[in-house]
């Protein structure tokens, strides 16, 4: 199924990798549709690397590696540095360092993998049992900040307790997960982006609207981070709470698509702002919907999941794909942050990257996250 579009989506990559080469494109904002090159420590600079890998593993182009070698070694700077990283971690190094380590057995990558882990085990709260979102130097006063976004960065922890047998990484993550589920996400099935906790006592304290229109409305990003990542949880644990929370977020997200089932950027949004899509959302959360596919038992429940997938994925090539060279990345439409005016209906890589992967596990492949 949209076998054309996979492979004019990987021959673009291929394309593009030699524009773009070992540097750390976002967003599609140049002149020409070019990729911009954020700076080194930037929570999106995982996503490039990952796309080559994906586009490697259909075409076995070994320049496709060359270039994603130099960007993991490129991303020691802030591993090694330390300080200012964030929570991000898992999505940096899940599909680099990781990728490489699976894929080959590299010792040097499998260490980068579990330093990442490290950090992100570090910035644990015991208190309030959630993962510290960003240090100061991002966000002022930010020690109790939780945000929806690091339940894709949990599967790092996940990892690493399989890869050392140490399950204190495991139980990071689940405490996490187990606050979200009981905290962040609310009764009718939706999650805000932030919420913030005392970071003395481990008290909530408010629900903050982040990248959303508020505090009370439906970032549909968001949404994607807690159903993908809720999915993961539940594979990684087998705890069925996570699937339950998954399966229900998931639903009130499809319930929630506009016609064209190309989200706004948030479901709250007011009719005037509604031009504002978010392509990425759709793809990540078609990629999370296929992983809830994977784990059902019952054939009639995985049917309607990888449906729902199918529906967004059809969409998104309908109504934002490009495959030709008139602009660099494969969807349009992506919005990064509409409250900040910052990016909105632009390429955005890590749109296309689960793009690429929601296809791949239509072809039976494995996600990466
Ligand atoms: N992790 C921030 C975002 O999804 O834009």
């Amino acid at each position: 199924m949209f076998e054309k579009e996979y492979k004019l989506a990987i021959e673009k990559i291929r394309r593009n990798s030699e524009k773009i080469g070992a540097t750390f494109p976002h967003v599609g904002i140049g002149a020409n549709g070019e990729f911009n090159n954020e700076p080194i420590h930037f929570w999106t600079n995982g996503f490039w690397g990952g796309l080559l890998w994906l586009a490697y593993r259909e075409t076995h182009d070994s320049k496709l590696l060359e270039i994603a070698y130099d960007i993991e070694e490129k991303l020691d700077e802030p591993l090694n540095d330390f300080i200012h990283m964030h929570h991000d971690v898992g999505f940096i190094w899940i599909p680099t360092a990781l990728q490489h380590y699976l894929n080959t057995g590299s010792e040097k990558s499998r260490v980068r993998a579990l330093k990442a882990a490290s950090i992100l085990a570090g910035r644990f709260n015991p208190k309030g049992n959630y993962i510290r979102a960003w240090n100061e130097d991002i966000l002022k006063n930010s020690a109790g900040i939780v945000i929806i976004d690091c339940m894709m960065n949990i599967p790092l922890l996940y990892w690493a307790s399989k890869e050392t047998g140490d399950p204190r990484f495991k139980h990071i993550a689940m405490s996490h997960a187990d606050t979200v589920l009981n905290k962040v996400i609310r009764p009718d099935n939706t999650v805000p982006h932030l919420v913030r906790f005392n970071e003395n006592t481990g008290e909530k304290i408010e629900c903050l609207g982040g990248q959303g229109k508020d505090a009370n409305s439906v970032w549909s990003r968001g949404q994607a981070w807690a159903i993908y990542g809720m999915a993961i949880s539940y594979r990684e644990t087998g705890k069925k709470e996570y699937f339950d929370a998954a399966k229900a977020i998931a639903k009130k997200y499809m319930s929630s698509l506009p016609d064209n089932k190309i989200p706004y950027w948030d479901f709250c949004s007011d009719e005037k702002d509604k031009f504002a899509k978010d392509s990425s959302s759709a793809s990540c959360t078609a990629s999370g919907l296929l992983e809830i596919a994977s784990l059902c038992d019952d054939e009639k429940e995985k049917q309607l999941y990888t449906d729902y997938a199918i529906e967004l994925i059809d969409a998104l090539i309908k109504e934002c794909a490009c495959f030709d060279d008139s602009i660099q990345g494969i969807l349009k439409n992506g919005t990064v942050s509409y409250p900040n005016n910052k990016h909105v209906n632009v390429p955005i890589i890590y749109g296309d990257f689960y793009f690429i992967e929601a296809l791949d596990k239509l072809k039976g492949l494995k996600g990466f996250f």
